[in-house]
């Protein structure tokens, strides 16, 4: 695992952006496996920004999510599908029927979450995967548990999550309790993987990615198992490391 520390969320936010594009550089049809929340909005804006100054194209690109919440659909101004659009496919080249987010109403959802793996495989896997921490450590919506799973399925959210996510809606009680997520496997199988993390309350689950265990209970910690993770973080992030 690479570590960063950045001055601020700016900048942070540059250099994962210029990562990204180096990939799609690299590879024109690039697979890209993406996150929603507070972290990844600065990265999408750098990204727009690199689209607007013609130094990205994302004609080929494709781009598969970790996680959606059950029972919002992608009109929802809540629904992870809703967010994508509204901070990053709706600006750049990037062609819709490429981009996929786990389907959150699907009638059979069994069928549906066995499908998105197939649709990961059938992609050829995932190039970059930007990963988000949840305080708890979580990634996706890999919660901390006994066991992880390593397919897509449905999770319960914890106590904590919905806390957390609180803040995107009304009151505590709108947050759906559910998500699909993209399993460990997925994850741990993309080619390279950017976690980025910006404020003191994700201190403690960074400080977890530098002791020298590997805990279910951490779902992140699972991470120092990977060849190529690069973990970008701002001063607040980076609190309780002793660099
Ligand atoms: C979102 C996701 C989550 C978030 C994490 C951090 O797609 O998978 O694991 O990355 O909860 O969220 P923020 O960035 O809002 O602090």
């Amino acid at each position: 695992m690479k570590f960063k520390v950045f001055d601020s969320y700016e900048e942070l936010s540059a250099y994962s952006a210029e990562l990204v594009a180096g990939v799609i550089r690299e590879k024109e049809d690039a697979v890209l496996g993406l996150a929603t929340g507070s972290t990844p909005i600065g990265l999408y804006e750098e990204l727009i920004k690199l689209y607007d100054d013609k130094n990205l194209d994302f004609s080929k690109v494709k781009s598969i999510n970790l996680d959606e919440y059950i029972g919002l659909d992608g009109t929802h101004n809540q629904s992870y599908r809703y967010f994508m659009n509204l901070n990053l496919f709706n600006h750049i080249n990037i062609d819709k029927k490429n981009t996929h987010v786990p389907n959150g109403v699907a009638e059979n959802l069994e069928q549906s979450v066995a499908e998105y793996d197939e649709l990961i495989d059938s992609m050829g896997g995932i190039d970059v995967q930007i990963l988000g921490i949840g305080p708890n450590g979580h990634i996706g919506f890999n919660e901390p548990a006994e066991q992880l799973k390593l397919n897509t399925h449905v999770a319960e959210l914890t106590k904590e999550t919905i806390k957390a996510n609180a803040r995107f809606f009304a009151s505590e009680s709108d947050v759906p309790t559910q998500a699909v997520t993209m399993g460990m496997g997925p994850i741990m199988k993309a080619k390279k993987v950017i976690l980025i993390a910006s404020g003191e309350n994700k201190a403690w689950a960074v400080k977890s990615l530098v002791d020298d265990v590997i805990t279910t209970s951490i779902p992140a910690t699972l991470l120092k198992l990977h060849p190529d993770v690069t973990v970008l973080l701002d001063k607040k992030a980076a609190s309780q490391l002793e660099v």
